[in-house]
This record gives structure tokens, sequence and C-alpha cells, in this order.
């Protein structure tokens, strides 16, 4: 099957989203109270430092201008595209850790999960009329996750997940969603369904939606790659994860793929391996990776490793020594999933409320 106009369509919403995402950075600049942001990750596995590099430091970097800012530990997407949820409390929390000692800050923060917030979830029952089975099949991001998972046939949460993450984004009614471009489709349904509802079941007062339409802010994702040179991923061993220490890192970058030429250049079309690596280094130390590459010259993959590893660890080292503190204080870290969760519940409730009304619903 030709994904040829899929493909087109995705380079022109891409173009679309780059533009809109440059004008609103700087909305966000001039009054940040206009906004409320809603982000978030799969509990699927340990969060590593291009979560770190690609999110993490955004959403301190916009909670740290004010904006009103909510994030989701997402557990029940976890089981959109495997038969089970795993180890889903300790990577819970282990998300939740990585989160506070990044520097997310849990006064001003909401952190939440999926499954503590029933109005959310409900919410996902009008939703679901909103949309067709042909919209959900096209979805390129769910079609690529499935081919990913091999033979599976594809669940029924599966092909609806987009729908839950709209009323992940709705139910708090988010108008700035932090993403990387595979979640341009997502947040174009979330828009679509923000219309629809209002359309059917609004107020028809184009200022006063039910649910205003999400806009995406796109993130610089995906610029760092595992350390095999292949895309970074949870489940392939491939990533330095937050939570690791010097020892484990060190050992990790040692086995890092490089290529047979001694002289070191940064050059990511030809040496992407090795220029992969320079790049981490070049985020740790906040230097230019063309200026590192040519510092370590005939040095080789041996003294290029060196270098990143003092940069990652050195670089982590306070972000470790948190993550250890607050280890070390569960009943602390349980306790502001507990608030984060209550306050979810509110506005969820609220929320759902008002959509009954909408829907004549409110008996
Ligand atoms: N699907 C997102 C991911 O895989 C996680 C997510 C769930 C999300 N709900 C969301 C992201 C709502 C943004 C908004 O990364």
């Amino acid at each position: 099957m030709s994904l040829e106009p899929n493909t087109h369509d995705f380079e022109a919403s891409l173009a679309r989203s780059t533009q809109r995402s440059r004008e609103i950075e700087a909305q966000v600049a001039k009054d940040p109270s206009k906004w409320r942001v809603l982000t978030g990750d799969r509990p699927t596995g340990h969060l590593h430092i291009g979560h770190y590099f690609g999110s993490l430091q955004n959403r301190v970097r916009l909670a740290g201008l004010g904006i009103d800012t909510m994030v989701l530990i997402a557990d029940y997407q976890v089981i959109t595209d495997r038969d089970g949820v795993g180890p889903i409390k300790e990577r819970v929390y282990s998300l939740l850790t990585d989160y506070i000692a990044a520097g997310i800050d849990p006064e001003k923060v909401t952190i939440f999960t999926h499954s503590a917030v029933a109005a959310l979830n409900q919410l996902m029952l009008p939703l679901l009329s909103l949309v067709t089975d042909a919209e959900l099949r096209r979805n390129p991001t769910v079609k690529a996750e499935l081919d990913d998972t091999g033979d599976r046939p594809m669940s029924g949460l599966m092909l609806t997940y987009p729908v839950h993450q709209a009323a992940d984004i709705l139910f708090c009614k988010a108008n700035l969603v932090p993403v990387g471009k595979d979640q341009l489709p997502h947040l174009e349904q979330a828009r679509v369904i923000a219309r629809r509802f209002d359309e059917r079941y609004g107020r028809f007062d184009p200022d006063a939606p039910v649910f205003p339409e999400p806009e995406a802010l796109l993130s610089a994702s995906g610029t760092i790659l595992g350390l095999d040179g292949t895309k970074m991923s949870k489940s392939k061993g491939n990533t330095i994860e937050l939570r690791m220490t010097a020892d484990e890192t060190a050992k990790l970058i040692k086995r890092a793929v490089t290529d047979s030429d001694r002289h070191i250049t940064f050059d990511p079309e030809n040496r992407p391996e090795v220029s992969n690596l320079i790049n981490i280094a070049a985020l740790c130390l906040d230097r230019d990776p063309v200026e590192i590459a040519t510092e370590i010259g005939d040095g080789g993959g041996g003294g290029l490793k060196k270098l990143v590893t003092a940069a990652v660890n050195d670089y982590f080292a306070p972000h470790r020594a948190r993550r250890a503190e607050l280890e070390a204080d569960p009943g602390y870290l349980h306790d502001l999933l507990a608030a984060g969760n209550a306050k979810a519940n509110e506005i969820a409730e609220a929320t759902l409320h008002e959509v009954r009304v909408a829907m004549q619903m409110d008996y």
C-alpha cells in the first residue's frame, strides 16, 4: 500500500506545526497566563538522556515561565501494544522521581496517572462518538506502532487510544501540548474532537467553547540516537537511563558502536554513531560538537568514549544524587502522586459536569 498521500499530508502538517510553534513561543514569552500545558509519558520503562534533553528540560522551562502545567503518567496507554502492564508501579515511581530530580516543581506542576482519574476516562465515551473508524484506522502513528509489534492484531484500545489521548488533553482544557512530531496525528485528532463536540453539543459561542482546540508545541525530539546508532528505545537496551550509576554508564558507553576511522570528525551524515556520541557530549558540556571533535582528533574511539563518559557522568551527577535522595523517601513520592491525582480528579469532575450539562445529561 502506498503511503504517499499520507506522507505528503504529514509533511505539510509538520511545516505548519513548526511555523505555528515558533509563533506560540513568542506569545508564551509575552503572556504565559493564557496557556495550560499538558504533556505525558507512557510508563513502559525508565527515562533516558533522550527524554531529558528532548522533553524534561523543556517542561522545566515552560513551568518556569509560569505556565500552568500538568504532567500525565499515561499508565492506561501502556496496554495499547502489549499484553501485560510489566513492573508498572516501579516504572510509574521511576518517572515521577526523574521529573522531580530534573527540576519539575511538584508544588506548581500537577503530576498524575490515568488510572486514578475516573472522570477523565468517562470522557472517552462521548468523545468516541465523535470519530469514525476510518479516521482511526488511517492514523499513521497507530499504524507504525502496530507494525512495531510484529503480528499483533489491532486491539480495541490500540485503535482508539488517540481518542483516550484527546481525553487526556481536553479534560483539563489544555491548549498547549509539547510533543515530538510522531504525536502530531494525535493532536490533530484531538483538535477535530474538540471542534465536533462543540458543533454537536456546544453553546455555539466561538468565544466560549466547552473545549479549546489544543495546539502542538513541537519539541526537537529524536536528536540523540541509541548507543548502537539506531533509534533510542526503552526496550532495546541502547539508552543511557537517568537512574544508572556512573559505572553502569561507563560500561554502556564502552560498548557503544563507533567506526574504523581513528580520526574523529563530526559528520552526522556519514558517521552517525561517532557523531551521535559527540552530540551527547556537546549537550552535556553545552559546547559546539565540531569543536569537541577537533579536540579529540586522533584520540580515536577510545578518546571519544572517555570524553563522553566524563561529560555524561559529570552532567547527571546532581540529577542522580537528587534521585537517590527521593528514592530514599517513598512516602514523600507516594504523597506527591496522591496530591496530583486529587487535583486532576477535581479538574476532571468539573469538566465532566460541564459535558453532561452540554449533553443534557445532568439529572
Ligand atoms: N502518546 C504519548 C507518547 O507515547 C504519551 C501521552 C499520553 C501523551 N497522553 C498524552 C502526550 C497526552 C501528550 C498528551 O509519548
